[in-house]
């Protein structure tokens, strides 16, 4: 039941802390390395991981490949599971297939992945479900605990696949070597940390519905992000348009100038992540030109970043973490920024019109 929330989708945002403490707990996290235990994968004999992935889970893959080449320097493609199957891809034995599904039962994701495996790559699965059509295909799977996901819009499902994401980073990195024990150790205690964090980025929420009723109006909507991020933003107006039905793009940030800026007026508001790491001054030049153009800022930055205000429209702070693990935090905040819209405007935030919550036909 829905344990006094209007919306199922905001009592799994609300489930997000307890979510990615069982999704850890599942993988087996020690000091400075983790185990997956019952996982075998002769990493020195893997040349390249392809993710593959549909919707929400695709942009979770999207931000893995950025973090296992980071950190342990194997190198990662990502590809959408409907546009990998049809294009006879170049798949080798050396190669490791990662499927990630909430569900577990996506047919493209499952006819990707058989794909792969028909083509000779060791295959793996991330999924929610246990059990599902995709953990029969797979060689081996890993679990994310987020628990039932009803509500059609993904959000702890996602997070919890950026957990993952991070944990098997770490878990490749300690093995190929790129990762050291004392980097390792500071990843795996800022990702104890996050569930606090996450309680006091819930703790928003009525300041985050006051940026949505002052932008109600609004017809369409831009999200920029670079790195890490970049996916955030992509997954950001996925929310937005898939339960408000606001038209909703994102973008990187570095791509505005070639097209997007164009639509930017007084009436739209542009989403920019924002938050302090190595492209903070381009981030930042970039809030200027939407300024420029009249666009109406909401920006997503670091707690304690005094710069960022006179830009900015709207501020949301999060708290200072590894870059590694902005993307979860940065999550949150459009989550509920999606949810507010939504409920504002009235819409079944639950069941969104023309969407199912797994898509087992192509
Ligand atoms: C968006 C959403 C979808 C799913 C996609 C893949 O909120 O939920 O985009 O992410 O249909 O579903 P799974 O992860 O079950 O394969």
């Amino acid at each position: 039941e829905k344990q006094g929330f209007r919306h199922y989708m905001l009592k799994e945002i609300h489930e997000q802390p307890r979510a990615i403490r069982e999704t850890m707990l599942g993988a087996g996290v020690g000091a400075d390395d983790v185990r997956f235990d019952g996982l075998s994968l002769d990493v020195s004999a893997c040349a390249r991981i392809v993710m593959l992935a549909c919707g929400t889970s695709f942009h979770a893959a999207l931000i893995g490949r950025s973090l296992i080449e980071g950190l342990a320097r194997i190198p990662v493609e990502v590809d959408i599971a409907s546009e990998f199957r049809y294009r006879d891809p170049i798949v080798r034995t050396t190669d490791l297939a990662l499927a990630i599904s909430q569900s577990g039962e996506t047919a493209d994701t499952i006819a990707a992945l058989k794909e792969a495996k028909q083509r000779g790559a060791q295959t793996l699965a991330i999924c929610n479900v246990l059990g599902a059509s995709l953990s029969r295909v797979a060689d081996q799977v890993l679990y994310t605990h987020a628990g039932p996901e009803i509500s059609v819009a993904s959000t702890k499902a996602f997070t919890t696949q950026l957990t993952m994401m991070v944990l098997l980073a770490i878990h490749l990195g300690r093995r190929t070597g790129h990762l050291t024990a004392e980097r390792a150790k500071a990843l795996v205690d800022g990702l104890q940390d996050l569930p606090a964090h996450i309680d006091n980025l819930l703790a928003a929420s009525a300041a985050i519905r006051i940026v949505a009723r002052r932008h109600q109006g609004a017809r369409d909507c831009l999200f920029l992000g670079r790195g890490l991020c970049y996916p955030v933003a992509l997954e950001g107006a996925l929310k937005l348009k898939e339960i408000s039905y606001i038209h909703a793009e994102g973008h990187a940030s570095g791509e505005m100038k070639h097209g997007p800026i164009a639509l930017v007026d007084g009436n739209m508001p542009v989403v920019v992540l924002a938050q302090r790491g190595p492209g903070y001054g381009k981030v930042l030049s970039n809030l200027e030109e939407v300024r420029a153009r009249g666009g109406k800022i909401i920006a997503v930055a670091t707690l304690g970043d005094h710069t960022i205000g006179d830009l900015a429209d709207d501020l949301i702070l999060v708290p200072d973490v590894a870059g590694e693990l902005q993307p979860i935090l940065a999550s949150i905040p459009l989550q509920l920024l999606a949810y507010h819209f939504a409920d504002l405007k009235g819409t079944d935030v639950d069941q969104p019109r023309n969407l199912a919550k797994s898509v087992t036909v192509e």
